[in-house]
């Protein structure tokens, strides 16, 4: 097993590391265009090897020669959000970043699956799709599993109860329009709308979609990166080691929930072979309108790269 990591930057290099950590694969290479920076991150962690007790070879490269024949992609090549920025104020640079790191790896890796976590992420996905001309269950985006990973920890904190215990679904773009569902997110079974009033669901709602501001105005120089990469690294694990996992993951939708032609979060099953199955959730009217909604805004930004 290879897996290659685009971007040596905060989310791309502590997912390196979890991958390596992990064992997730014999070798992960670290890509980035800053000459010396991938390099100096991926000999650092190697060497954290014997402490931390795994094998897996980490190098750190500026050209894609020794990505060749990678199984699984992790593109988080690009701009990150400062305060005062939108995701979408990322789009078009980062389509131009994450075009051309996807040319490069559909060259050395064709059979490679690809996980885009660039934002403006549903967007960056498509681009990734289009570039890679790969088959649609094998070009995926990563930011439900981060969404859904926020709103657990909120509803673990306000039920002081395990985060074991706690899972959540939230579907839809990765923006502020993003879709939880209070009715699809359980403590140990049970909807957390058994659980809490409308007002403390709709204040952890409201967090969630924040949650990425949230940090970006504490960091005041970048954007979330342990929980990205953790809920990143959550979806190679799913693919490698074939678990088949029911992830929250932006896929090119064909229908399903009534839109077409746009990679937009829904619950995926992810094995060996990528996006294996796509559930559909039997929503409300409120619920798919919501989404709807969230999808729209997907196509707005597509069709400004169109
Ligand atoms: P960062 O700025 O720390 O790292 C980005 C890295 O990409 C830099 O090291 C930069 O040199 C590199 N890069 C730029 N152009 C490149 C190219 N052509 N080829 C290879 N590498 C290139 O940013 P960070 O925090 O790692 O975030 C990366 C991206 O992930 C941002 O777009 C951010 O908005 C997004 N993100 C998405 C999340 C999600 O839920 N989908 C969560 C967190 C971040
Ligand atoms: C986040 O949600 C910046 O999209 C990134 O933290």
């Amino acid at each position: 097993m290879k897996i290659t990591v685009v971007g040596a930057g905060n989310v791309g290099a502590t997912a390196a590391q979890r991958i390596a950590e992990k064992e997730l694969a014999n070798e992960v290479v670290l890509v980035d265009v800053v000459d010396g920076i991938p390099q100096g991150k991926g000999l650092d962690m190697w060497e954290s090897a014997p402490v931390e007790r795994f094998d897996s070879k980490l190098i750190g490269t500026t050209t894609y020669e020794a990505t060749e024949g990678s199984d699984v992609v992790v593109i988080t090549a690009g701009l990150a959000r400062k305060p005062g920025m939108s995701r979408d104020d990322l789009l078009y640079k980062n389509a131009e970043i994450v075009g051309s790191v996807t040319e490069n790896i559909a060259k050395y890796s064709p059979k490679a699956i690809i996980i885009v976590v660039s934002n403006p992420l549903d967007a960056m996905t498509y681009v990734a799709f289009n570039k890679s001309g790969f088959p649609k269950e094998r070009v995926m985006g990563m930011a439900g599993v981060l969404d859904s990973a926020r709103f657990r920890s909120f509803i673990a904190e306000e039920l002081k109860v395990s985060t074991r215990d706690v899972n959540a679904m939230v579907l839809g773009g990765h923006g502020d329009d993003m879709v939880p569902l209070p009715r699809f997110s359980t403590v140990a079974g049970i909807p957390i709308t058994e659980l809490m009033d409308k007002e403390t669901i709709d204040r952890l709602v409201d967090r969630t979609r924040k949650g990425g501001i949230e940090i970006v105005n504490y960091l005041k120089t970048g954007s979330a990166y342990y929980a990205p990469s953790a809920s990143a690294v959550e979806m190679v694990e799913s693919i490698v080691k074939d678990q088949k996992r029911i992830l929250p993951c932006a896929v090119l939708l064909d229908g399903q929930y009534g839109i077409n032609n746009l990679f937009v979060g829904v619950p995926v099953k992810l094995g060996k072979a990528g996006i294996e199955q796509v559930l559909e959730l039997k929503l409300s009217a409120a619920e798919l309108a919501e989404l709807k909604l969230s999808a729209e805004h997907v196509k707005e930004n597509c069709d400004k790269l169109a």
